[in-house]
């Protein structure tokens, strides 16, 4: 009888060792390493058309290759497509991960449900009247989706010859277990020999591929890292499983940019896009609060209002405490040491608290004026009139820089109703037969002056 081939893998970070230890080298956790029965894979399970493997490539100048084949899949959903950077790319892996009861499942069935291609939803976590029962609530009417409730690949992949489906979605990669490794399903070891199938199927088929992954108790995708340098668009669904709105972005994508976001919200039959995300973002209200500024940000190519608000009070304790939610403590830190040295404000002995509503985080440097001024109005318990709102970049010596894509984020405050916008004197703006106020600032003093 054959000897059985067995290795060591780390169950945190996936690395491979050739013997056991105690502490895995490379992400220093203790006590993750075990041991896993391989078998090398003879073959493997996917069969493709012989013309195919027996094609060498040879290397072609890039005007001459043909991207035909690089047609995209349209995903009949707005936020979906736009997050994958224009569809699903033909014959790519993509990787959907989030944390359970986010509605990773709900998304992808949702979607299935209202495509007109062929599409086989394999459940290995489900059963196929559990899968019929959320189908219902979601889209009775949808038609063309195949439910599959199998584990092992090799079935997997035979019915997959048989029906021929244009998108196959697998829920979840954890689940799915290969003949070719004895490990037990969910093992590093099984999730990688999955996917390098699947992978083989997709490119060879050029059938595209939507998996989903589980996450960590830390946030990454569980499985070796390589699970993610494997497939093509990583994507991750995130959001308060308390608070309605969920939030779709790409982490990596081979086909698109990874700036893009997509957002959804919760409901009894299913997840509504929201394409409007401005409104949902700032909070009605009665009466003006003090602490409260709306920034006008970019997330990808995408206007966004945001809400910032600020708590500034005296400190408690000797050492004031400054927090940020959703905004980079240092950038923070950096701001008040701008407000304290250029505008005059004592703000060292003061607690300062930032959060950015809607739990959304944002890098765009444009929130900078906005965090500004809602320091400003906290600190002196002066409420900013609602229909404010800022875009600008806040540099070192106190001056307001300029920001990219202006004009779009002038549009976007128009559209919602806000009747001044703060930006920075060095931009170039080239709008006209606008009615909203642009109020054009060069320096930190100027926006004081306008707002106490
Ligand atoms: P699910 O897709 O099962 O999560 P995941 O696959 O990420 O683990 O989503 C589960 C949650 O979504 C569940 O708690 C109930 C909620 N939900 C709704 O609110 N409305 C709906 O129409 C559906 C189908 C689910
Ligand atoms: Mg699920």
């Amino acid at each position: 009888m054959a000897k059985v081939k067995t290795t060591f893998f780390c169950q945190n970070c996936g690395s491979q060792y050739a013997k056991w230890q105690g502490q895995c080298t490379s992400c220093k956790s203790w006590n993750t390493i075990a041991e896993e029965v391989i078998q090398k894979p003879q073959k493997s399970d996917w069969k493709f058309s012989s013309s195919s493997t027996k094609r060498v490539s040879k290397p072609l100048k890039v005007n001459e290759i043909d991207n035909s084949q690089e047609a995209r899949l349209n995903m009949k959903d707005a936020e979906f497509n736009r997050v994958l950077g224009g569809g699903m790319v033909q014959g790519s892996l993509t990787l959907l991960g989030g944390e359970p009861g986010i509605g990773k499942s709900t998304l992808l069935l949702q979607i299935a449900l209202q495509l007109q291609y062929k599409t086989l939803y394999v459940s290995g976590e489900e059963s196929q009247r559990q899968i019929k029962m959320r189908a219902e609530r979601i889209n009775p009417n949808g038609n063309n989706c195949y439910i599959l409730t199998e584990t092992k690949t090799q079935h997997i992949f035979k019915q997959i010859e048989d029906l021929d489906p244009d998108l196959v979605i697998i829920d979840s990669i954890q689940t799915l277990h290969s003949d070719y490794i004895e490990s037990s399903a969910g093992s590093i070891s099984q999730i990688k020999e999955c996917t390098t199938e699947l992978i083989k199927f997709a490119k060879e088929t050029s059938t595209p591929v939507l998996l989903i992954g589980h996450i960590t108790k830390d946030g990454h995708i569980a499985g070796p890292k390589i699970l993610e340098h494997m497939v093509d668009t990583v994507l991750q669904f995130e959001g308060d499983r308390n608070h309605v709105f969920r939030i779709l972005r790409a982490n990596k994508n081979r086909f698109g940019s990874t700036n893009e976001l997509g957002i959804y919200e919760m409901q009894g039959s299913g997840l509504r896009e929201v394409s409007n995300p401005s409104e949902i973002l700032i909070s009605e209200k009665d009466g003006e609060l003090s602490g409260n500024a709306v920034a006008a940000t970019l997330e990808g190519l995408r206007p966004l209002m945001i809400e910032v608000q600020a708590l500034v009070s005296t400190a408690v304790y000797g050492t004031p405490q400054r927090s940020a939610t959703g905004f980079n403590a240092k950038r923070l830190n950096m701001l008040l040491a701008v407000l304290e040295k250029r505008a005059g404000f004592r703000l060292g002995a003061k607690d300062v608290f930032l959060n950015i509503t809607g739990g959304i985080t944002v890098d765009d440097p444009a929130i900078d004026l906005a965090v500004v001024a809602s320091i400003l109005s906290s600190n002196e318990d002066v409420a900013l009139p609602s229909e404010y709102c800022f875009a600008a970049e806040v540099g070192l010596s106190g001056e307001i820089r300029p920001v990219q894509r202006v004009a779009q984020r002038i549009l976007e405050a128009e559209k919602l109703g806000f009747s001044t916008i703060f930006v920075s004197k060095y931009n170039k703006i080239s709008l006209e037969d606008t009615s909203i106020k642009i109020q054009l600032i060069s320096k930190i003093e100027d926006l004081v002056g306008y707002l106490v």
